[in-house]
């Protein structure tokens, strides 16, 4: 880039959007984050980054949020969202006004935060919306670059499933946990995040990314009773019973009804598992997060917090 970057990260607050601004910040880059609640971003603003309230249902926000910026990160998303926040109204076509506002803005550069999941045959509408996405930044006219990750450990490993053995000792699996997945740190995305987002030239157009493991929710949680050496109770929703509740949650929480619609498909519905890892590690000269150190790591955190969250 000839003139000096000012990036806008939407989803601050988020998994990938933290980490990412942070790597931002510590190559001296200023940094613009955007999310609706910015008090949950309130850390960021103290490392140095400037942050905006802003939604992507209000396309005036989202353009006094593009003043005077270079490049753009769209790491936010609305998978359980209901109502105004529907995934329709903010993957869809909050992202299609981004997209649209930012060309006119002049941004130089747009990084979309897709999924390796994203096709347009998928089961599930949000996967099939990432991949529509994909296509209207590829005709924007704007430089892109298009991330493509498996599962956030942050999230699928932790948050869904560890966190819960760590406090009960309890792994509650919809479905028998036999699937094998891929997982990767968020924080590692973020890498990729920067280089499409800085390097001159753009490095790729489109990055599929994963971590170094393939694993099943089953092996998640047992991982997780072993490193913290407590004993594991693993209760199933069976598949019928979460398809059930899918149907009767569609009225009321589409974003619930999606969840769990995604979660009761058989293991063979579609893969999620990454092999390409290794050349990933090659080409960026990085080493990716393993599941049992970022899982090793989740346990002694947990170990030394305070209060309710101990076990
Ligand atoms: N999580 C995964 O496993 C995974 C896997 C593959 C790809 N991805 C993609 O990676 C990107 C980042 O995901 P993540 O897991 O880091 O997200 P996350 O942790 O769930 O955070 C979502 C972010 O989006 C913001 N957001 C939500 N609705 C918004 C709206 N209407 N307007 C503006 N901001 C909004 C949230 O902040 P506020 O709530 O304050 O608005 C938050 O900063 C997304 O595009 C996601 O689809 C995620």
């Amino acid at each position: 880039m000839k003139n000096s970057p000012r990036v806008l990260v939407v989803g601050a607050s988020g998994a990938l959007g933290r980490p990412t601004i942070h790597a931002l910040l510590e190559r001296g880059v200023a940094v613009r984050g955007l999310c609706r609640h910015p008090q949950a971003a309130a850390d960021l603003r103290a490392a140095g980054a400037e942050i905006v309230a802003g939604d992507l249902t209000d396309r005036a926000s989202i353009e006094r949020a593009l003043t005077g910026v270079t490049q753009v990160l769209a790491a936010a998303h609305s998978l359980l969202g209901r109502g105004r926040w529907r995934s329709e109204a903010v993957d869809d076509t909050g992202h299609r006004t981004l997209i649209d506002a930012a060309r006119a803005a002049g941004v130089h550069r747009f990084v979309y935060t897709s999924a390796l999941l994203a096709s347009p045959d998928q089961p599930t509408d949000f996967f099939r919306t990432k991949h529509a996405i994909e296509q209207v930044v590829a005709t924007s006219g704007m430089a892109f670059a298009i991330l493509r990750p498996t599962a956030f450990m942050e999230h699928h490993v932790h948050n869904f499933n560890g966190l819960n053995v760590l406090r009960k000792g309890q792994a509650k699996l919809v479905g028998p946990g036999t699937k094998r997945r891929n997982f990767v740190a968020a924080a590692d995305v973020a890498q990729f995040a920067v280089h499409a987002l800085l390097d001159d030239p753009l490095p790729f157009s489109q990055l599929d990314i994963g971590g170094p493991d393939n694993a099943t929710n089953a092996e998640v949680a047992a991982l997780y009773a072993r490193l913290a050496r407590r004993p594991l109770k693993v209760s199933h929703l069976p598949a019928g019973v979460a398809r059930m509740v899918s149907g009767l949650a569609r009225p009321f929480h589409p974003g619930v009804a999606r969840l769990m619609h995604l979660l009761s498909l058989p293991d063979d519905a579609f893969d999620e598992t990454f092999s390409g890892a290794a050349e990933l590690e090659r080409r960026f000269g990085i080493r990716l997060t393993r599941l049992e150190a970022f899982v090793d790591a989740q346990v002694r955190a947990h170990s030394q917090a305070p209060g309710p969250r101990q076990g």
